[in-house]
């Protein structure tokens, strides 16, 4: 395949918090798999991030050290392309062009919105209402076919979905139209003290989750600790035991291996036997992602010459489709 019939692939993660085995298995973990076959942009989404409240310097180191867990985690910088959001301007432009397509009704739809705005009620600020259109603008502007996150951003890509097929009805045949790509399996990873909510990067409460950069200990204790209900019996039965369900999914994802199989291998056992072999699974897994992170995170020369590229990559295309953009919609071009 050249590269320039390669579909496009675009992601990207929110800086918040930490980075979690919620985001690698829902998310980077596919990015990883999905790269060669595709031009893939990777996302920092810094604007994303202003939502809620961040203290300034720590957003900032936070969006390096995301960038360098992509690379640990396999996003080769040889092959895939990784921007800082707020590197490339076009992204703010268009997201302004598509809010005056999107209704007020459509966004209070959102259920992250809801979710979002009970969560941070002393700020339920405009962006956090208009972000799924941000959202869209990452995703339209590089005219992404292939858009892989986890199932709680799939009501967004409807959106996205949904305001591309307005704007190529309104103004003509302008942008792909993308599509999802959902794992079929820890799409949505639950978190380890309440297996009712999903996992979150940004929750305060950091027995909730594994953050990509736990040290082993710290993983094979929150793993022993995570919430499970009374019985026995290791069945995967999400509606009756959800942490049990919870835990068996994590284990099928990390190690390739069927939840029926595993739940065979674990007849007779004791779900403290699961627990102590899945925090090993994970460390497993987790620790060479951690290492290659450590060398990386110090070469600030490598890092920036990445975002360097990435962005000017990008915004090679940003500019091209806000350049038709704008004409589409009447604006007057730049008097050359
Ligand atoms: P964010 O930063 O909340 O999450 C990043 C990715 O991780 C997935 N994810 C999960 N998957 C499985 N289980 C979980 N518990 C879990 N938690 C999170 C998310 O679905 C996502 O794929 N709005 C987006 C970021 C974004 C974006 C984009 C994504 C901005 N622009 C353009 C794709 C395309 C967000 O806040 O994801």
């Amino acid at each position: 395949m050249t590269e320039t019939s390669k579909p496009v692939l675009l992601s990207g993660i929110q800086p918040s918090g930490h980075l979690c085995i919620g985001n690698y298995v829902g998310a980077l973990k596919n990015w990883v798999t999905l790269q060669s076959s595709h031009k893939s942009i990777f996302l920092v989404v810094d604007l994303h991030a202003l939502t809620v409240k961040q203290v300034p310097s720590e957003l900032r180191n936070r969006c390096l050290s995301f960038l360098a867990q992509y690379i640990a985690c396999g996003i080769d910088p040889e092959q895939s392309l990784m921007v800082i959001q707020s590197h490339v301007s076009q992204h703010a432009e268009l997201s302004w062009v598509l809010s005056s397509l999107t209704y007020m009704g459509e966004l209070n739809r959102m259920t992250q919105f809801k979710e979002k705005s009970t969560r941070h009620n002393e700020n339920i600020n405009a962006a956090l209402f208009s972000y799924p259109i941000l959202m869209a603008a990452d995703i339209l502007l590089y005219q992404a076919d292939l858009v892989p996150v986890g199932a709680d951003q799939k009501q967004h890509l409807e959106l996205a979905r949904d305001i591309a097929q307005r704007f190529n009805h309104n103004y003509s045949e302008t942008f792909t139209v993308p599509q999802p790509y959902i794992p079929k399996q820890g799409a949505r990873i639950m978190s380890l003290q309440d297996p009712a909510s999903k996992m979150s990067k940004s929750d305060k409460n950091l027995n909730n989750l594994i953050s990509i950069l736990d040290p082993p200990d710290v993983i094979r204790k929150k793993i022993k600790r995570a919430v499970t209900d009374s019985g026995k019996e290791i069945i995967y039965q999400p509606e009756d035991k959800p942490g049990l369900a919870n835990l068996l999914v994590l284990f099928s994802v990390l190690t390739n291996k069927k939840i029926q199989n595993i739940v065979a291998d674990y007849q007779g056992k004791m779900y403290s036997h699961l627990k102590e072999d899945l925090g090993e699974i994970a460390v497993e897994v987790l620790a060479p992602i951690q290492d290659e992170y450590s060398k990386i995170i110090k070469d600030k020369k490598y890092l920036n010459g990445i975002l360097k590229n990435g962005a000017e990559q990008a915004s090679y295309i940003a500019r091209k489709t806000m350049s038709k953009v704008y004409r589409k919609v009447g604006l007057v071009p730049y008097p050359r």
